[in-house]
């Protein structure tokens, strides 16, 4: 009688944990994608979209490659290195995959409909003819114009190396072509 009430119990038990399983997986995620929001947003908007990027609707191949480069060095940054390094290798994917599913943050509208900038149809060829991306390269539209002038000095200086091709395209343009670009990215 005792045997059997363990026995059930420990089905029941078993029974439990089984279903749990996959629950508890998601949960996990999501456990771990809320210390991303403290500065990419509950939302999606980032709480300085400055400085912090928009991952929400981020293309996820590029996601999943951002983390790595961070973890690996390939790119360098006080505050996402570390981070990335907590991870385990196994969530990169899950992680981007997460936030890629998720909408990209409506943009209070901007009211420009600014003309193209000169030279900026090079760039449609991989960011896409909308500039929502596509693997490997990563959405534009709508991220901020300050982060925006940022990533793409950063590429021309050479001190964000982890592409071959985008440093040599930033190198190309003039200041003032690359804040022309930036200005109407953010736009979009
Ligand atoms: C303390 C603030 C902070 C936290 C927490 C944080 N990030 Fe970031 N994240 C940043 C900043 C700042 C940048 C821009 C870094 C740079 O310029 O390289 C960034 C950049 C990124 C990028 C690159 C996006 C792009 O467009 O290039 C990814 C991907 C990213 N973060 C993912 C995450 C994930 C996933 C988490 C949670 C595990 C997380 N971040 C937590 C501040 C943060
Ligand atoms: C040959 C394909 C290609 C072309 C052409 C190209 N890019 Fe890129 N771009 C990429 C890829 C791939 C990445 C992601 C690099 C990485 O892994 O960090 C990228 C990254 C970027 C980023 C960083 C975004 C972020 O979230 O940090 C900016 C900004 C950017 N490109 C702007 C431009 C502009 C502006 C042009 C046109 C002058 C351009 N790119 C042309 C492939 C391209």
């Amino acid at each position: 009688m005792f045997t059997r009430l363990l026995s059930t119990i420990f089905c029941a038990g078993v029974g439990f944990a089984v279903m749990a399983v996959p629950a508890h997986a998601a949960d996990d995620i999501e456990a771990k994608a809320q210390t991303c929001a403290t500065c990419h947003g509950q939302n999606g908007v980032p709480i300085d979209p400055k400085t912090i990027p928009i991952i929400w609707g981020q293309q996820q191949s590029y996601l999943v490659k951002q983390l790595h480069d961070y973890r690996s060095g390939d790119r360098d940054n006080p505050i996402m290195s570390p981070i990335a390094k907590g991870l385990a290798q196994e969530d990169l994917r899950k992680i981007a995959a997460y936030f890629a599913a998720k909408s990209w943050p409506a943009q209070h509208a901007a009211a420009t409909s600014a003309s193209p900038p000169k030279g900026i149809a090079q760039c449609q060829r991989c960011h896409q003819p909308n500039f929502e991306g596509g693997p490997p390269a990563p959405r534009l539209a709508g991220l901020s114009y300050e982060y925006l002038i940022a990533s793409m000095r950063g590429f021309a200086a050479d001190e964000r190396t982890n592409n071959g091709d985008m440093p040599k395209f930033m190198q190309a343009l003039t200041d003032s072509e690359r804040d022309a670009m930036a200005r109407y990215l953010s736009a979009l």
